[in-house]
Parts: C-alpha cells; structure tokens; sequence
C-alpha cells in the first residue's frame, strides 16, 4: 500500500485574516525516493505569523507561495525511509516540512535533533526558531545589558515569553504587555515578570508603560507595532534601543497605524532597528548552547500550543492574528 501523502495546498490569497477558505487538501501517493531523499512523517509544524506574508498579495522577505503549491512551513518529522547516509529511519529530523503529513525532504536541507537531552518539544520551543529570535533580537539589535528596563509586546507569544525571560535571566528589571488576564497572569506567576499591562483593559496605553515603567525603558522589544510601538517611544530612556521583531497588529490592519512618537527617538538618542532572524543562520549553536544551559537547569520554559489536525493548520494560522494562541503555536497533523 503507498503512504499518502495528505497536505493543504494555497487556494487564494487573503485580503485579511487568513483562514480555511484560502486552502484545500489534496491527496497524493508518496513518490519513491531518489538518492539523498528521506520520507518523512510530520510531528509539529511551526505556525508563524510571518505565514501572512509568504500569501498575501504584497511583497515580502522570501518569494510568496504560489496558488496551488503546498503551503510552506517548517517544522519536525519523524523518518520513515532513508536514501540518505547520513539518516536513518526513526531519526528525528528540522526542516522545510510544509503543510503535509508524509514530506520528502532533501537529506542536506534536515537538520538531525539530538533527543539524547532534549524533546522533541525543547526542540520547536526553547530552542526553536522563536527562541532564537529573542535571543538575537534583544542581544545583537536591543544591546542587551543587566539592568536594563526591558519592555516586551506580545510578551505571552512564542518570541514574546522568551525574550522576557532571557531578559530576566540577564538580570534585567522586565515589563510584559499582553493581551487578556489569563495571559498577563501567566506572565506574572508563571514566568515572574516585574510588571504585566493588559493593553487590552487599558484605555491609555502610553499612561499604562509610564505606570509599570517608572524610570522609563532602555530596550523595548517589540512583536506587534502601530499603537504599541508608538506608546513605547513615549517612554523612552536617554540611549534606549527598540528591536523592531514583528508587527503583527498592523498585518491585516485595513490602514496602517500612523506612528506619532518617533520625534523621541532623537530627543532620547535612541536607535530603532529590525532583524530577521535567519540572518543569523551561522549562530545558531552559539545561541542554543545558551538557551540548552538554562533549558537543562530548569529555568527556561515554553509553553507550547498545540492544534491537532493537518486540517485545522488555516485556523491556527488565523489564531495568531485574533490573539487566540496562548504560547508558541503548532500544529500536530495526527494526534
Ligand atoms: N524578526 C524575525 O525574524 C521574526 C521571527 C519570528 C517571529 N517574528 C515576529 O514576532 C512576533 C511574534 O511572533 P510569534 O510567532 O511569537 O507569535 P505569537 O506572539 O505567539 O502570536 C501572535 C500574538 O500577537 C498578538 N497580537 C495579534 N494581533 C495584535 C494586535 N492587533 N495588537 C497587539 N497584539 C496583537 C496576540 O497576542 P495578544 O493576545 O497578547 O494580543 C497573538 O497571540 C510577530 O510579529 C512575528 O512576525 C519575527
């Protein structure tokens, strides 16, 4: 019997929100391998909000999918069959996985996970991909440094609850802003932060950092943008440093935010910069031999929200941008 090989392939392009009507499911037998191929099943699939981007009409970073590909994504999976030498079957394998459940990949494009000391979970949370953009984020562009009054939006999400705790693992006094009380909670009793801001309860967001940042802030990290964005640059210190990651609230705004505040940039000799994170490709050991350290002695976490069902990856993908995941979110294509 072939494996078959179930995956969602790009309808039509969103104007907003994406959601299952830009997708469908289209079956197909798994072609035989050729040499240096590995067959593989597909464990979690990373959803991103950088997704929006690779489908929507305007330009972005990477060329977008095109109408009728399989939606890209990366991800972990598990090998079937190897026609490689430097896989096996049942190794555990990161890489360009899609939206499908039987991927064959490129031997020289997966990258084999030791799960001799860590999970599978490690690998996709605090040493995935969102991991390593807190960690350059607030190091490489934020010039991290102790003490630092460190800001966080979207603070509850995959990149935003790392980039909080590397801050506070560097010693640094970390405010979090997010959006609903179980979130902020998780903030304050899970992961200790100095102070939470529901911005969603707060009628003057400006007033609500001044509040929770008294002496103002030297790195604000910033996931979501527009008012956010704007309402942090008002609560500058002198040589503060914005890392622009993300700005997810005006992804699918039907006009975009107006920044009002950037005048204090200069008033406050303050620099703002954004990054991608697969800039720093070369680093990557580097940066989870430190995340591995502090995973190992127990004080680092994610947490991971997990979606089963290939079927339901359009609604995850939709989730990101309603505020609807609580932690870094992937899907699980079988349960
Ligand atoms: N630069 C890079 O290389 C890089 C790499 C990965 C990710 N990113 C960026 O990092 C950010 C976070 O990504 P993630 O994967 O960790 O997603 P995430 O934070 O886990 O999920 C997205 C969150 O954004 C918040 N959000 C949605 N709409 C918002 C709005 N209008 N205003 C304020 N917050 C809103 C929601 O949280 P609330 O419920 O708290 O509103 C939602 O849960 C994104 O902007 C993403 O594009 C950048």
């Amino acid at each position: 019997m072939p494996i078959i090989n179930h995956r969602l392939v790009l309808k039509q392009r969103p104007d907003g929100i994406p959601g299952p009507e830009h997708f469908e499911a289209s079956d197909a037998p798994v072609p035989p391998l050729a040499d240096g191929e590995l067959l593989t099943e597909t464990l979690y699939i990373s959803i991103d909000p950088a997704m929006r981007s690779w489908i929507g009409a305007g330009p972005s970073y990477v060329p977008t999918v095109a109408l009728g590909a399989t939606m890209r994504a990366g991800g972990v999976a598990r090998v079937l069959d190897s026609r490689s030498k430097d896989f096996a079957t049942g190794d555990i394998v990161q890489g360009r996985v899609n939206w499908q459940t039987h991927p064959v990949l490129r031997g020289s494009q997966a990258q084999k996970l030791d799960l001799s000391t860590y999970t599978v979970e490690d690998w996709i949370g605090p040493l995935g991909t969102s991991a390593l953009t807190a960690y350059f984020g607030l190091r490489d562009v934020g010039s991290l440094k102790p003490n630092d009054r460190v800001l966080v939006s979207g603070a509850a999400g995959g990149v935003g609850q790392m980039a909080a705790q590397i801050a506070k693992l560097e010693g640094c006094r970390v405010v979090g802003i997010a959006g609903g009380a179980e979130k902020c909670a998780f903030l304050r009793d899970t992961l200790h932060l100095d102070d939470v801001i529901d911005y969603r309860a707060e009628p003057d967001l400006t007033a609500a950092i001044a509040r929770a940042c008294p002496d103002g802030v030297d790195l604000y990290f910033d996931n979501v943008g527009g008012p956010t964005l704007d309402a942090a640059l008002a609560n500058l210190r002198i040589g503060a440093r914005i890392a622009l990651c993300g700005r997810i609230s005006q992804t699918v705004a039907a006009e975009p935010h107006p920044i009002r505040n950037l005048g204090a940039l200069s008033g406050k000799r303050a620099r703002m910069q954004s990054f991608i994170v697969f800039d720093y490709n070369a680093r990557y050991p580097e940066a989870r031999a430190w995340l591995g350290m502090h995973l190992r002695a127990g004080r680092l976490i994610q947490r991971l929200h997990v979606v089963d069902g290939l079927d339901r990856a359009p609604e995850a993908l939709g989730m990101l941008f309603r505020g609807l995941n609580t932690g870094k979110l992937v899907v699980r294509p079988v349960a």
